[in-house]
């Protein structure tokens, strides 16, 4: 037998008010049929001024406990993926854990931009894997609304605000690739790529900064390293892109999810969309996407999903389970 990291609940949190292309046209040089076309972005939410990144985190991880019939108390570890935690320290992962009730078991953050929530969720697994936890939390969110440089029209219309969350709990199976759960992760980062996506402020300037990116350098890496990820992992797995039932890829652009789709060779059917809706949410629009396609009716128990991110870094992976 193996022990498989199998999710057993998902849940997500979007704040209330929702911002159109349209509202942009009026305060920058911009218009909704260039955000359109260029990044397939309609629409995204943010956060109130009273709404934090922990907030928002701890409604999707009560939403995933909820889909999962369980409590705060019935789960030994939580994995945040954030780049916008409430405060420099503690985490936003214990804020979380103190949040939902939960008095045992360790909880932390993960930083890796947009790529964050695959490396959270194969943190966890490797954590379920080696037997230090048994249901383990694992939820991507993120306020980028407070690093927007709200003048910088090449920026600002991209991203969003949300979370969302997956429970995983450690479950014996046969040791096959029909297995339910994680089946293989795939991470990879590359430190010389820093000033194509990063934040201009932190400790060490004393600030918060603003999210600076030259976007079109990013786009030239982003197909073919988020084909190659998951093509990495798909094969470590002992699959291949046949066997895949739905990708649920990082939120950021439809080019780039459709460019993703075509080099893997499959067809947009097969792929979760949600960047319509929330626009760029990093780290929350991997688990974002999980829970709508759920509750689409898109995943299904059995189905073989991957998921593929990048992102500042140069970060990015994949993760491919069975649902
Ligand atoms: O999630 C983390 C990873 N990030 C990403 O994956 C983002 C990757 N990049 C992208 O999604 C795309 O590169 C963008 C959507 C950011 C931009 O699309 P693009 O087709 O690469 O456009 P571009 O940056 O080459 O800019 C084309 C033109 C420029 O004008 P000139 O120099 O050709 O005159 C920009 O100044 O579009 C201009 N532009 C805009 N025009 C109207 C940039 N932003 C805007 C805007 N409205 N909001």
């Amino acid at each position: 037998m193996t022990r498989r990291a199998v999710v057993i609940g998902t849940g997500h949190y979007l704040p209330e008010r929702v911002v159109e292309n349209a509202e942009f046209e009026d305060k920058l040089d911009t218009s909704d049929e260039w955000i359109r076309s260029r990044s397939g972005i309609e629409r995204r939410h943010i956060a109130a001024d009273d709404e934090t990144t922990s907030d928002m985190a701890t409604q999707a991880a009560l939403a995933a406990l909820t889909d999962a019939g369980l409590e705060g108390s019935d789960v030994d570890a939580i994995v945040l993926a954030t780049s916008t935690a409430d405060l420099t320290f503690p985490s936003a992962a214990t804020m979380v854990q103190a949040a939902i009730g939960m008095t045992k078991g360790f909880a932390f953050d993960v930083q890796a931009v947009c790529a964050g929530f695959v490396y959270a969720l194969s943190n966890a697994n490797a954590l379920i894997a080696s037997g230090q936890a048994n249901r383990v939390l694992v939820i991507g969110a993120e306020t980028f609304s407070r690093i927007m440089d709200w003048t910088d029209r090449s920026t600002c219309v991209l991203f969003g605000d949300g979370a969302g969350a997956v429970l995983l709990e450690a479950q014996d199976q046969p040791g096959t690739t029909d297995d339910r759960g994680i089946l293989a992760t795939d991470l990879n980062s590359d430190g010389r790529y820093k000033d194509l996506l990063y934040v201009d402020g932190g400790v060490g300037t004393r600030s918060t900064g603003h999210l600076r990116m030259q976007g079109n350098q990013v786009f030239r890496h982003a197909v073919e390293k988020l084909a190659q990820t998951a093509h990495t992992a798909l094969e470590s797995a002992g699959l291949g892109a046949d066997d895949v039932d739905w990708i649920v890829p990082h939120q950021a652009n439809i080019r780039i999810i459709q460019g993703t789709a075509k080099k893997m060779g499959l067809p947009m059917e097969k792929v979760v969309v949600t960047v319509q809706d929330h626009g760029n949410t990093s780290a929350a629009s991997i688990p974002l996407a999980l829970s709508v396609g759920k509750k689409r009716g898109q995943i299904k128990e059995g189905d073989l999903v991957v998921t593929e991110a990048i992102g500042g870094g140069l970060a990015w992976g994949s993760v491919v389970l069975r649902w």
